[in-house]
């Protein structure tokens, strides 16, 4: 997003050992620490950080063809994501090829458990490669215990600061992909009369919805979806059909999952632009937001606070932030 302070200390670094040396040189200067990735998915408080940020630039591509179907990959958690994508379509491999073009670190996937045009990347983990700063030690942890859920792991949560992540292992597949396919997706490969849907067509067709619908973070300061989509009880979307007519929603595992894109355009803000903060609504997927001249963080967190009351003042519904907001 392009605003907030700046930090005491920074770091890069490139393997386990080099991890190692930058906490012992955190603990000895009695400092906290912080790891990123790309830190496309964090906004910094104005204040900064007073400590140590260490950015993960751990790099590695291992594939292991097991059979003629299955496949492992494991990544180095410094690996930029999209980069692990394309290596693993043109491997002929499909698992991940949905979240073509999303933007940070291999490393970054499992904290929010990344997800996008049906696939994420609970999905296809197997297992994550991380130190544990309260055994001391590496481990590996199956994406069993990583308690994975519509953008949430225990990384963000009960968890969170605990593991320092250097790499992820992906159980992918030698096939094409197998409908039913996310809705846009599936609109796309028809009319573009796509019959042969190959891992790669796959990453095509996400490139060119993504690319018509998200704007590039390289020109428009941005964190993609900015609120999670709301979850809901069957109850409560009773409640708001009775009062507002028919709510776009899906029905997920974990309750009635609700468009936040739709919620922020009923109340007029899609395509927003505010003079006083300078922050907007992205004019094609009202979920992003953007910064155009704003300058700082609290500026934008009063345009962020504007949206969550005027959607919870019509529908009852508090939009939750996704982005990290650090320290
Ligand atoms: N919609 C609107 N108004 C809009 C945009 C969408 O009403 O401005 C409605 C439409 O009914 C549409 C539905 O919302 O059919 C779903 O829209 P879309 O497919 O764009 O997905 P989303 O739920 O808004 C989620 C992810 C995105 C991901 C897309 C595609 C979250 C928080 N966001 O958005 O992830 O790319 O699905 O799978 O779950 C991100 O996390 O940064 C991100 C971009």
């Amino acid at each position: 997003m392009r605003v907030g302070g700046i930090a005491s200390y920074q770091c890069e670094v490139t393997s386990r050992m080099e991890l190692l040396e930058a906490l012992s040189w955190a603990q000895t200067h009695k400092v906290p620490v912080k790891m990123i990735g790309g830190g496309s998915n964090i906004i910094w408080r104005d204040e900064g950080f007073p400590g140590l940020l260490i950015i993960n630039k751990i790099l590695r591509f291992e594939l292991f063809n097991e059979d003629e179907l299955n496949s492992y990959i494991t990544v180095g958690a410094g690996e930029p994501w999209d980069s692990v994508v394309a290596r693993s379509v043109q491997a002929g491999l499909t698992g991940i090829e949905a979240l073509s073009l999303i933007p940070g670190s291999a490393g970054a996937t499992p904290i929010q458990n990344v997800g996008a045009y049906g696939q994420d990347i609970s999905q296809t983990l197997t297992t994550i490669e991380a130190f544990d700063i309260q055994a001391h030690d590496f481990v590996t942890i199956p994406a069993l215990d990583c308690g994975f859920g519509y953008r949430t792991s225990r990384f963000k949560t009960t968890d969170a600061g605990r593991f320092f992540i250097t790499g992820i292992t992906l159980h992918l597949y030698h096939q094409n992909p197998q409908p039913p396919f996310y809705p846009a997706l599936a609109t796309y490969l028809r009319d573009n009369a796509i019959t042969d849907v190959t891992p790669a067509a796959v990453r095509q067709a996400v490139i060119a919805i993504r690319s018509s619908k998200l704007p590039d973070p390289a020109t428009a300061a941005n964190t993609g979806s900015f609120f999670a989509n709301p979850i809901v009880s069957e109850g409560q979307l009773i409640q708001l059909e009775a009062d507002h007519g028919e709510v776009p929603h899906w029905k997920t595992e974990e309750g009635v999952k609700l468009s936040g894109a739709w919620l922020i355009e009923q109340v007029g803000l899609k395509g927003f632009h505010d003079p006083a903060t300078g922050m907007a609504v992205w004019d094609t997927q009202a979920l992003v937001l953007i910064n155009e001249h704003t300058e700082s963080t609290a500026a934008l967190l009063s345009f962020k606070q504007m949206i969550v009351d005027k959607v919870a003042e019509k529908f009852g519904i508090t939009l939750v932030q996704e982005p990290e907001l650090l320290p």
